[in-house]
């Protein structure tokens, strides 16, 4: 376990706009920045950091927390997955502290770990074997010599080479003392019945280590060095607990910034492409590396941008394969381009003959929007065929039917219809046919789903509606949490009835008030995030917002997130002329005054709750029945004595409009 000094360090040294900013790309808006949510399609931007509180807020899904909450969400990792993963960025050191763990969660964490470290250690391997090894040298690396790769592009993919020995890495793993089980599992090592040493999977082949977003090694792709019939060009780890391609980009870690910085994205089929690509100083670019492209794979290039352009080997008999990416890529609102190599060149191959800046050009000057591309392909093919024509521009339509947005699919009409001379109207009667397709089929697979599942009748239960008494209360409760999270350690000037001058904090104000009505709170979370001022003020430390983003416990960073952010996104509202009521202006009648309104509230929640039981009391218990009657007309004079001293009418006698 992570020693609790490490924890505060790493949360004192990540600076969460350069976490966020590696996935989102960040906009300045004032003292915070915004950007499109990586959790939510969306085009305008909810997704606001705030540097100066450490804290994110996705006002489109009600996520928000820290840095570290913030890898979880978006990276799938535990907590201590994400607390390793922000210290290795920022070179902390981590120290352990031996408390006990789980049995069951120790080893599902140690699982994934070891995968982790397994692939790590494998990469390593490889890559000392391809520069450091005769064998490494005069195979391995001469086989990227002759494909000309330079020796810093060779380092900065890590690179690497498997040695011809059977199991030259499973042997080195096992000497290192990783258990058999853990090798199986990675898909790294074979252990047939018969063979007790185990296999390498991968053999006499150079090594494309495979790294997810945030540069971690998932898998491997390794080719082989012959030409050789028999066996596949490529072999690839398979799917793992870490390494599921489906999810997966090749070159996507070492590409991110150079996509996001230039605003669109190049996809390409092979490693080889990816590779020499950056070699020639093109870095935004990904491979989706054999398989079709997937809705997750495009998820991930839209983080950082909405454009593409495919980038096509000029003889690949995949191209027509290729038509279910480019719907796939329109569904989820990505602004396609394709690019044609010519015959006999891929990306990598092209890239190899022709300096940087003639590619660059190339590819801006040559690529062309889906339709036209499509367009090419299918009416080369058509010849003079009429009726194959026809299929052709109705094969384009098609296309157009995928793109979500409706002034989009109207522009690109256009377009079909003044490049085929057809009129729009018979286009647009098309498009509706095509869409009525698309949708049927989708509502075929709805349909399926909802058979699946049992149908659910909604009853609505009694217990979970809220009357306004209960409204009030948790509203109120929550707003005092929200001051001692906001103003935590702010030292109010106070006189006691003698008026006598003290000074307490806004947590001590609050937190004793709660403790005098003895109040029992409404929220699970709130009743949490109490125990923790408690426990700190019997540790004489003082707990206001930034200690709770370090706890681990989701809801409460998420809440913490909510309140600091109230302030800022509030004064954002200025620029914009509107002025709201300033938070924070006066917080020591805030406070005075809440405490007021959470006891009004509180006098009313027991005054109900005696009311709704005192009834059965009359002939069962007559001395808890005029008990009960004492208590509640001593609560009504209590609270009338709250209205006095806020000054309301006694009309309305609440603040809260509806
Ligand atoms: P290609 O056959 O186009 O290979 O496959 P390439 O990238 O041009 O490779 P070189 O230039 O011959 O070295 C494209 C991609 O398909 C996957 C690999 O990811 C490859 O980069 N592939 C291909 C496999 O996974 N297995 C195979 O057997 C072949
Ligand atoms: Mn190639």
């Amino acid at each position: 376990m992570i020693t609790k000094q490490t924890i505060d360090k790493i949360f004192s040294t990540i600076r969460v706009e350069e976490i966020v900013g590696e996935y989102v790309q960040l906009k300045r808006a004032g003292s915070n920045y915004k950007g499109l949510s990586p959790f939510h399609d969306e085009k305008t931007p909810s997704f606001v950091v705030s540097p100066s509180k450490q804290i994110w807020k996705d006002f489109s899904t009600g996520k928000g927390g820290t840095a570290i909450s913030f890898l979880m969400e978006i990276e799938n990792f535990t907590y201590p997955e994400a607390l390793r993963h922000a210290a290795k960025k920022y070179g902390i050191e981590i120290e352990e502290d031996q408390r006990e763990f789980s049995e069951e969660a120790k080893s599902a964490q140690t699982e994934r770990d070891l995968l982790y470290k397994i692939h790590e250690v494998a990469n390593n391997y490889f890559q000392e074997t391809l520069w450091d090894s005769e064998e490494g040298k005069s195979i391995g690396l001469a086989y990227f010599k002759e494909r000309e790769l330079k020796d810093d592009i060779i380092k900065k993919f890590q690179l690497g080479y498997s040695p011809e020995k059977k199991n030259a890495f499973t042997e080195y793993a096992l000497e290192k003392g990783y258990a058999k089980e853990i090798l199986e599992k990675s898909g790294l090592s074979i252990f047939p019945e018969n063979t007790p040493t185990g296999v390498d999977r991968f053999r006499e082949r150079v090594i494309f280590p495979i790294h997810s977003f945030s540069g971690r090694v998932l898998g491997f792709g390794a080719r082989i060095l012959k030409n050789n019939v028999k066996t596949a060009k490529y072999l690839n780890s398979p799917e793992t607990e870490i390494y599921h391609k489906s999810n997966v980009l090749y070159g996507l870690n070492q590409g991110k910034q150079a996509i996001s910085r230039k605003n669109v994205c190049f996809l390409v089929e092979g490693y080889m492409d990816v590779i020499s690509l950056h070699m020639s100083g093109i870095e935004n670019v990904v491979a989706s590396s054999g398989t079709s492209l997937t809705t997750e794979q495009i998820k991930l290039i839209k983080r950082l941008t909405e454009n593409v352009t495919i980038l096509f080997d000029g003889d690949n008999a995949g191209i027509k394969a290729s038509f279910r990416s480019i719907d796939m890529l329109l569904t989820e609102g990505m602004n396609i381009r394709v690019l044609l190599f010519p015959e006999g060149d891929d990306p990598d191959s092209f890239a190899r003959k022709h300096p940087q800046e003639y590619v660059e050009k190339f590819i801006e000057n040559e690529a062309m929007d889906f339709i036209d591309f499509k367009a090419e392909i299918l009416l080369k093919e058509a010849g003079s065929d009429p009726i194959k024509k026809a299929e052709a521009i109705r094969n384009i339509v098609k296309s157009v039917a995928f793109v979500q947005n409706a002034l989009k699919r109207e522009v690109y009409l256009k377009e079909v219809s003044n490049k085929f001379g057809l009129s729009e109207q018979s286009l647009f009667n098309e498009l509706d046919v095509q869409k009525q397709m698309t949708q049927n089929q989708n509502q075929t697979v709805q349909q399926q789903k909802e058979n699946k599942a049992p149908k659910l009748e909604i009853v609505p239960k009694p217990e979970l509606e809220i009357d306004s008494v209960q409204f009030n209360i948790l509203h109120q409760e929550n707003r005092l949490i929200d001051l001692m999270l906001m103003f935590g350690d702010m030292v109010l000037q106070r006189k006691n009835e003698n008026q006598e001058k003290y000074e307490v904090t806004v947590i001590e104000e609050i937190l004793h008030h709660f403790e005098e009505e003895q109040y029992e709170f409404q929220i699970e979370t709130n009743k949490k995030i109490i125990q923790n001022i408690q426990e700190g003020i019997e540790n004489d430390e003082l707990r206001a917002g930034n200690f709770f983003l370090t706890l681990m416990d989701e809801d409460i960073t998420s809440k913490v997130a909510d309140a600091l952010l109230i302030p800022d996104e509030l004064s954002d509202w200025t620029t914009r002329n509107i002025f709201p009521p300033s938070i924070g202006d006066h917080v020591d009648l805030e406070v005075t005054n809440d405490i007021l309104i959470h006891k009004y509230y509180y006098i009313h929640y027991m005054i109900k709750q005696l009311t709704s039981e005192f009834e059965s009391y009359r002939d069962t218990d007559p001395e808890k029945y005029f008990d009960s009657i004492k208590k509640i007309m001593m609560l009504n004079e209590l609270s009338r004595k709250i209205t006095e001293k806020l000054g309301w009418s006694p009309v309305t006698k609440s603040p809260i409009k509806f």
